[in-house]
């Protein structure tokens, strides 16, 4: 079955087609478009959502024909339409829901509502030669601009949150501890190109939460610290910059890697799945996967390609295949402040 996924619950407009196969649940990429309004929300160093949403409606239409365009299809192809209704913007959320309602009016395909940070998931069923088997019960750990979250999923829509941020996102604070060291938009990938000429021990700065007895994650404080930091020094330099990032990095991995692991014991889990933007940190998966074999643990670790990472469509349309809940057009409403059930 082929669906189109729609996404645009942040700064992104997303399309794309994957083409799901029943029998055996492999899921394949068809196409995956992306318009982005980073370079406008780069000059102001942070996402203004009224600007993103007025960039979507000029590019959603666009970007869907490109879908199908690059795809060799036409929408009578298309078997069903899955869209994000949550949670993110209301503008920009508001622009796909209607978009993909007013389609699945006119083209008379079934429309199937997408949970954003599910989506995020099921970036790892896309293409991989793991997707078969990924075995439950799985962990995933949710790593984006908006949330961090872990999740148990003990098998498809059988979905247990564990615990979550009590305030910034890991790439909230990647993001934010960017503009204080004055580094590009968005700060992840921005920190991470610094951090690789740098020194992680350097600087000591506190892991939040990092003992604790659930599975929360904080990482406010992390921020205050590096700006106290950041205000003892002088000048910074771009050699300072790199042992700031290097540690800033360091702290966050450790104690994503610490909580994500002691959940991953208690659950006895088979697979881990990382996801979110910020899973496209290569350094993070090279920790994840050292930390897990030199613990000898039985777990396969899944991370989707760095395309996939970042907000996408396909992500939407493959959720919305191991997940499948059709649903009327007249009854879809856009939900900003959506979680988990
Ligand atoms: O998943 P995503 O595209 O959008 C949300 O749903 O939030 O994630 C965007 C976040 C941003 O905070 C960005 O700084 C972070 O992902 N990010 C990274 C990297 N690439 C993107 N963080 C660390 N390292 C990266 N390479
Ligand atoms: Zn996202």
């Amino acid at each position: 079955m082929r669906i189109l996924g729609i996404e645009t619950s942040c700064d992104e407009t997303a399309a794309a087609v994957i083409e799901a196969n029943p029998h055996d649940k492999t899921v394949k990429l068809v196409t995956n478009v992306i318009a982005s309004s980073l370079p406008m929300h780069a000059k102001t160093g942070g996402i203004i959502p009224e600007t993103a949403a007025r960039a979507q409606i000029q590019y959603i239409l666009p970007v869907i024909k490109q879908a199908l365009k690059e795809s060799i299809l036409t929408h009578n192809d298309i078997d069903t339409i899955a869209i994000t209704y949550g949670p993110g913007l209301i503008g920009s959320l508001l622009v796909g829901v209607e978009t993909a309602k007013t389609l699945s009016y006119i083209w008379k395909k079934p429309l199937v509502p997408v949970n954003h940070l599910i989506g995020h998931i099921y970036a790892n069923f896309i293409d991989s030669k793991l997707n078969a088997d990924i075995e439950f019960p799985a962990l995933a750990l949710i790593v984006s601009g908006g949330h961090t979250d872990l999740v148990l999923l003990k098998d498809h829509g059988k979905i247990k949150w564990l615990g979550g941020t009590r305030d910034d996102a890991a790439g909230e604070a990647f993001d934010k501890i960017g503009r204080l060291l004055n580094l590009s938009y968005p700060g992840g990938p921005a920190i991470e190109k610094a951090a690789e000429l740098g020194n992680p021990k350097v600087f000591n700065f506190p892991r939040p939460l990092i003992g604790s007895d659930d599975f929360d994650f904080s990482f406010s404080g992390l921020k205050t610290a590096v700006f106290r930091e950041v205000k003892t020094i002088k000048k910074l330099n771009n050699e300072i910059i790199a042992d700031l990032s290097a540690s800033i990095q360091q702290a966050i991995i450790d104690v994503l890697i610490k909580k994500t692991l002691k959940a991953s014991e208690k659950y006895n889990i088979k697979s881990l799945l990382l996801s979110g933007g910020v899973a496209a940190n290569q350094k993070i998966k090279e920790e994840f996967a050292l930390k897990i074999e030199k613990l000898k643990l039985k777990i396969s670790l899944s991370v989707p390609p760095k395309n996939l990472c970042t907000d996408n469509g396909a992500m939407i349309a493959a959720a919305a295949f191991f997940n499948y809940k059709e649903i009327s057009w007249k009854k879809l409403t856009a939900n900003p402040e959506l979680y988990f059930d």
